[in-house]
């Protein structure tokens, strides 16, 4: 389906998305000096919503921005806006919920300084940029752009300020139009995506590279959560591509697509090159999680040759 013009929350106000305008000198437009979140909805219902406000409220703690809101107002508001755009889309369509708050001034009072521009805005999630993934795996490209260290910006807080990710985004993507970004760090480390956090596999453990060099994704909290329900190991460490070249799986996590097998690194097949086991068991416990198909809804978005060479490729997968 095109481009639905949803509803969005602007200062307050239910306004349709190409309505939703702000002020040419608010400071995230000029200096990025803002912080966001995401959501994503699953069948409509918004996954991981209170995780999601929680760090949205950190990520203004830390960037000393007054909230303009509480948690339970910004709740109700975002469950008011899913409601009114799910009536906008497609019954299998779904969306992501985005937050923005920029400083309004420089001003501070006891450590904090006014929120600017407040705004929940939603977008129908980019399946077709994504589908082919689930069942062939991504391409992984270290690119020479490194990931803010800590000293500088804190990875933990999602702010809007996000050039080297793109930067990083762009160089994977001169390497090969499907490669994703994995990031290092100055020292050459594993970090994360430029819009997800990166997971492998080693001897049926997953490996989380270091917590304080990435953002706390909700999405890789989820991923914690299962395999701890199916007994699967995890273990945090510094990890260089050496890690990544010599183990048998590697995936990515976020919020618009769950879990996306990367299947390669530098050219470098991850284990056989294919979409792993590990990876397959915890994509259909993600499915069960938040009760649709949402692979088979991803790929139902593609043109019908793509669809039906996935859907014979998943088929085969699951054999
Ligand atoms: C840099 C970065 N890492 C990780 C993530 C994944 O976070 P989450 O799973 O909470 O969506 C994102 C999401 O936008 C991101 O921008």
């Amino acid at each position: 389906m095109p481009d639905v013009d949803l509803w969005a929350h602007l200062n307050g106000r239910l306004v349709r998305g190409r309505e939703a305008v702000i002020p040419i000198e608010d400071r995230g437009v000029q200096w990025g000096d803002a912080v966001y979140d995401s959501i994503r909805t699953y069948g409509g219902k918004p996954f991981q919503m209170d995780f999601r406000i929680d760090r949205f409220f950190r990520s203004m703690q830390y960037a000393r921005i007054a909230p303009p809101l509480g948690k339970v107002a910004l709740r109700q508001a975002t469950l008011d806006v899913v409601r009114e755009n799910m009536k906008l889309v497609a019954a299998d369509d779904d969306i992501t919920v985005n937050y923005y708050v920029s400083r309004g001034s420089m001003k501070t009072e006891r450590g904090l300084t006014p929120a600017g521009t407040f705004a929940i805005f939603c977008r129908q999630v980019a399946f077709a940029s994504f589908a082919k993934f689930y069942v062939e795996g991504a391409p992984g490209i270290t690119p020479a752009t490194r990931r803010t260290p800590p000293e500088c910006v804190s990875p933990k807080a999602k702010v809007s300020n996000k050039m080297n990710h793109f930067v990083a985004e762009l160089e994977a993507k001169a390497h090969n139009p499907d490669a994703f970004a994995v990031m290092l760090d100055l020292e050459g480390n594993i970090t994360e995506g430029s819009g997800a956090n990166f997971l492998f596999v080693s001897e049926g453990r997953i490996k989380v590279p270091d917590t304080r060099l990435v953002l706390s994704g909700a999405d890789m909290a989820s991923v914690a959560e299962l395999a701890g329900a199916m007994q699967i190991g995890c273990d945090e460490g510094t990890f260089t591509a050496y890690d990544v070249y010599t183990a048998d799986e590697a995936f990515f996590t976020t919020n618009s697509f769950g879990i996306l097998p990367v299947t390669s690194l530098n050219g470098l097949p991850i284990g056989d090159g294919k979409v792993g086991p590990l990876t397959r068991r915890l994509m259909a416990a993600w499915q069960e999680q938040v009760g649709i198909d949402y692979v088979g809804q991803a790929i139902a978005r593609l043109p019908a040759t793509d669809r039906q060479r996935l859907e014979t490729q998943r088929r085969a997968m699951a054999d």
